[in-house]
């Protein structure tokens, strides 16, 4: 197995990034539970056989598409030791929990957040924003909301995002049980920065309606276009306003890593609290979502729930609180900290920000050959390593949308869409440190080449 594995990923070039499912293989898992055992063999060939082939291939150069990250060995290796371990990490006194207070201290470090913060592994950025959202809820309410609600509440609660914020910050506010009306979408400048100006209308207009403004969300690295709010000037409107200031930076905030990125993320170092996942640019292998809270008594007094059978002694294997299970909701949890701690001891810090450079720099090189080529067009400026085009000409949604599904259907390439100033947009995101510049050749040749077959059925397309 281990054999097999690992050379799936020595060979990843000679596959398609990703193909159609066969029916037969997808019928193949809608079987009635089995009640004689099988052999190991056996399902390992079945493994290799029906779904090696036929996952999404983010491990694959080619692929662009959402914001995935590639995985490495080194992550993969150390996710195989944490599965035989099986440590359990929602606390108790073992070493485990060390090493996720390494990369916890690692974090602080990276965001110069002060030694009194607290962080935490979860499954990804979508959890980690509405951890923060229920810490800032606690600051804006008090310990009163864990057993009374916020029904009990007179206070109105009002959020506020960017209107290029990923849609997990509106179900965060959902879960909290805030409601997503609460939250304020904020429009966006030219560059899909959070306008300012109107997030301080805003505050001031809900202020003086007798709400309570509670927390502003600001993107390190939107979803759509990887915009970067002004993060030193919402830091100061949150500090002037006393308003919890939150970044979500799933896949932007790593780019601290990176010595020529790091100054375009100034004032995240301010962030009450930081959410950000090591499974994209930090090719963790999935899912190594995490969250960072500079107020660690507070993130404490959010969670923590006292329980006779989770007593906390001063000796024993019971030693060592506070554990992590008082910093979140999962009491059981996985070692998702072993694959990270290998992966940043066996690249270092330094690697892993060279590998976020690169992606950026070939995202510019994508959008020079955009440039360069009369057929393609950009919709958006490219601040990070995600880059938004089209091919020009009528029916352009139609025929982009079947661009982008030609490229994924013939194992090139395989960007994803998404909608830019009301244009469907082909997104290559370039998350993958595998990625290199004849991946970028080999999409733009092939985008070009699909969209030219589209040249006389396009008025069908339009119909469709
Ligand atoms: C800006 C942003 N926020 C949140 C998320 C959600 O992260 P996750 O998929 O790890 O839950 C993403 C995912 O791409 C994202 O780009």
């Amino acid at each position: 197995m281990l054999d097999d594995i690992l050379d799936y990923t020595k060979h990843i070039r000679e596959r398609p990034v990703w193909q159609p499912i066969p029916r037969s293989v997808r019928d193949s898992f809608r079987q009635p539970l089995p009640q004689e055992p099988a052999k190991l063999t056996s399902l390992h060939n079945t493994f290799m056989r029906d779904i090696l082939p036929y996952s999404v291939g983010n491990v694959h150069p080619g692929f662009m598409g959402w914001a995935h990250g590639g995985g490495t060995p080194v992550g993969m290796l150390a996710e195989m030791l944490a599965g035989g371990l099986n440590a359990n990490m929602g606390g108790r006194n073992q070493i485990p929990i060390e090493v996720e207070q390494q990369v916890v201290r690692w974090v602080r470090e990276l965001f110069r957040f002060p030694d009194t913060a607290t962080g935490l592994f979860v499954t990804g950025t979508s959890m980690a924003n509405l951890i923060a959202v229920l810490v800032a809820r606690m600051a804006a309410i008090g310990t009163s909301v864990r057993r009374q609600g916020i029904g009990a509440t007179r206070k109105r609660l009002i959020a506020y995002t960017s209107a290029s914020a990923h849609s997990c910050i509106a179900q965060a506010m959902d879960l909290a049980g805030l409601g997503s009306d609460v939250l304020r979408i904020i429009r966006v400048d030219e560059q899909y920065q959070m306008d300012i100006q109107a997030l301080e209308e805003a505050i001031a207009k809900d202020k003086s309606a007798g709400l309570t403004p509670f927390f502003i969300a600001a993107t390190a690295g939107t979803v759509d276009v990887g915009a970067i709010d002004n993060l030193s000037a919402i830091a100061g409107i949150a500090q002037r306003e006393k308003v919890w200031f939150h970044v979500d930076g799933a896949y932007g905030a790593l780019a601290m890593l990176a010595p020529d990125i790091a100054p375009r993320l100034a004032g995240i170092e301010r962030a009450d609290s930081i959410a950000f996942d090591f499974h994209k640019w930090g090719q963790v292998p999935y899912d190594a979502g995490f969250v960072l809270v500079r107020d660690g008594k507070l993130h404490h007094s959010t969670f923590a729930e006292p329980a006779a059978y989770l007593r906390r002694e001063t000796r024993g294997m019971a030693a060592g609180s506070p554990w992590p299970c008082d910093y979140g909701p999962d009491l059981s949890r996985g070692f998702r900290a072993l694959k990270t701690w290998f992966t940043i001891k066996a690249y270092g810090a330094e690697k892993l920000g060279a590998m976020i450079s690169k992606t950026c720099t070939l995202a510019q090189y994508l959008k020079h050959c955009i440039e360069q080529e009369p057929a393609l067009e950009l919709l958006a400026p490219v601040a990070l390593n995600i880059v938004c085009f089209r091919y020009r000409g009528d029916h352009a949604d139609a025929v982009n949308r079947n661009i982008a599904a030609d490229l994924q259907e013939s194992g090139i390439a395989a960007p994803s869409t998404t909608t830019v100033n009301g244009c469907l947009a082909i997104r290559a995101a370039i998350v993958n440190h595998r990625t290199n510049g004849s991946d970028i050749d080999a999409l733009i040749q092939a985008a070009v080449a699909f969209g030219s077959t589209y040249i006389d059925c396009r008025s069908k397309l339009g119909q469709s």
